[in-house]
């Protein structure tokens, strides 16, 4: 469809501006040329109306709480395949046949081992370091041995040091996790599947069989939900670093440390902060007033969503899986029933359907890793853990497209 929208200013002068279609989802209107035609800018604070790639990577519907990587429905995916099958899906755009995921997982276990230099950086953090904080130290002195990596110039080798970071990274979580608890490092185990290999080197052998497998398959389905997210803030962030030529895994530093804020990645962490400063009070009513008072600065964490206007798929998928590992467990989890109680009243109630506030996938994903054992300041860096593979998949489409340009907004004055 050849559409255009016609801009008339004051003066008179009149702009036709493409509309450009996509396969699914709204079109855009590009504005690419409006400032040589008419001087003018466009003002969007939070990019709240601005389409800023095209990308073929990750599709959502927000207002029918539709996601899809590649095409294929979250849903999908978190029952029907395991991590390794999505790490491949979201970097090469198609599930691996079963060659294809056998040499993948062997690549994987190649690029695992973590490099003396990453293990001195860890063990130089003070035990009081947030993770994140650590996480973000890790990728940036990564980004020292693929030094001479730059950006530009793009080729499926580059690929691999993403996937040498997407390797690595459960081992640096792991080490990061026992370096804060005064726990000994533990090996890796390439013959697990990413999970299990990820489980193993978090508690050892803390679990019996039954439980290892449970809690592998809980934290498989919780990476495949966080892999990706089109052009949230991390993504953005790494896109952004990466459109300069910075190396890749410097601009990954980038994603952990967007990551970290808890209107993003963070709120995992704040949600279980939340459920147990509820449990404390006992007044589950308080909080719901606190996140509806416009002088308050308190928001309800784990719920709402720049562009989920209805309930975030993944959301409802980590309930299911909540109630699943607790059933297993054969606990009665006092947060869990917080957590649905708030949900049933803040659904009910005018301020949260008004504005289309739903939960998360931060809202129900915390429950699950407390339950297996997980404290909740290695929340987010297990969100950055999953997330490294759509950072990957992301800054590699962006490298080879040819309309990359270094990211550079403008803005409107209002200075001196
Ligand atoms: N509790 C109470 N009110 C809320 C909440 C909430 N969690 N979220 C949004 N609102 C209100 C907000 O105050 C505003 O009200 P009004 O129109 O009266 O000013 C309205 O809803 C629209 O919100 P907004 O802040 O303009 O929306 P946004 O798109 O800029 O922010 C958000 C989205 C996710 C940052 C926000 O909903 C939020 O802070 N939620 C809590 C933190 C959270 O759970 N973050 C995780 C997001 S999902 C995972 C991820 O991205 O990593």
């Amino acid at each position: 469809m050849d559409n255009k929208a016609l801009l008339e200013l004051s003066d008179g002068l009149k702009v036709e501006l493409p509309i450009l279609n996509g396969t699914m989802g709204p079109d855009v209107l590009n504005i690419k040329d409006l400032y040589k035609e008419t001087g003018l800018f466009t003002y969007d604070p939070g990019f709240v109306s601005t389409a800023s790639w095209s990308s073929a990577i990750t599709f959502i519907d927000g207002d029918e709480g539709i996601l899809k990587y590649r095409g294929h429905d979250i849903a999908d995916l978190a029952e029907g395949n395991n991590f390794n099958d999505v790490i491949y899906l979201l970097l090469y755009g198609e599930l691996p046949n079963s060659e294809q995921q056998r040499n993948f997982f062997f690549k994987i276990g190649e690029l695992s081992k973590v490099s003396e230099q990453v293990v001195n950086v860890i063990k130089a953090f003070p035990k009081t370091a947030h993770p994140m904080s650590i996480l973000i130290a890790c990728f940036a002195s990564l980004s020292a041995l693929y030094h001479e990596k730059h950006g530009n110039n793009i080729n499926s080798e580059d690929l691999n040091f993403g996937i040498s970071a997407i390797a690595q990274v459960p081992a640096i979580i792991a080490m990061i996790y026992r370096h804060v608890n005064n726990q000994e490092f533990t090996r890796t185990d390439n013959k697990l599947s990413y999970s299990e290999n990820f489980l193993r080197m978090m508690f050892g052998n803390a679990f019996d069989s039954n439980k290892s497998t449970l809690f592998a398959r809980a934290l498989d389905k919780i990476f495949t939900l966080h892999a990706d997210h089109e052009q949230n803030a991390s993504t953005t962030a790494v896109r952004l670093v990466g459109s300069a030529g910075s190396n890749l895994l410097a601009s990954l530093s980038a994603g952990v440390a967007t990551l970290w804020g808890p209107a993003h990645g963070g709120a995992n962490e704040a949600v279980i902060n939340m459920l147990n400063e509820i449990k404390q009070s006992g007044d589950v009513d308080k909080f719901i007033e606190k996140a509806k008072d416009d002088k308050d600065p308190f928001k309800l964490m784990g719920f709402g969503h720049r562009v989920y206007k209805n309930y975030d798929p993944r959301a409802r998928i980590l309930k299911d899986i909540c109630d699943k590992v607790l059933d297993k467990l054969e606990q009665s989890n006092e947060l869990l029933k917080i957590a649905k109680k708030l949900e049933k009243i803040a659904l009910k109630d005018e301020y949260f359907i008004v504005r289309k506030l739903y939960p998360n996938v931060d809202f129900y994903s915390g429950i699950i890793m407390n339950a297996i054992g997980i404290p909740s300041n290695m929340f987010t860096p297990i969100f950055a853990l999953a997330r490294t593979t759509g950072w990957v998949a992301q800054w590699y489409e962006m490298m080879n497209d040819k309309e990359t340009k270094i990211c550079r907004p403008r803005q409107l004055y209002i200075g001196k």
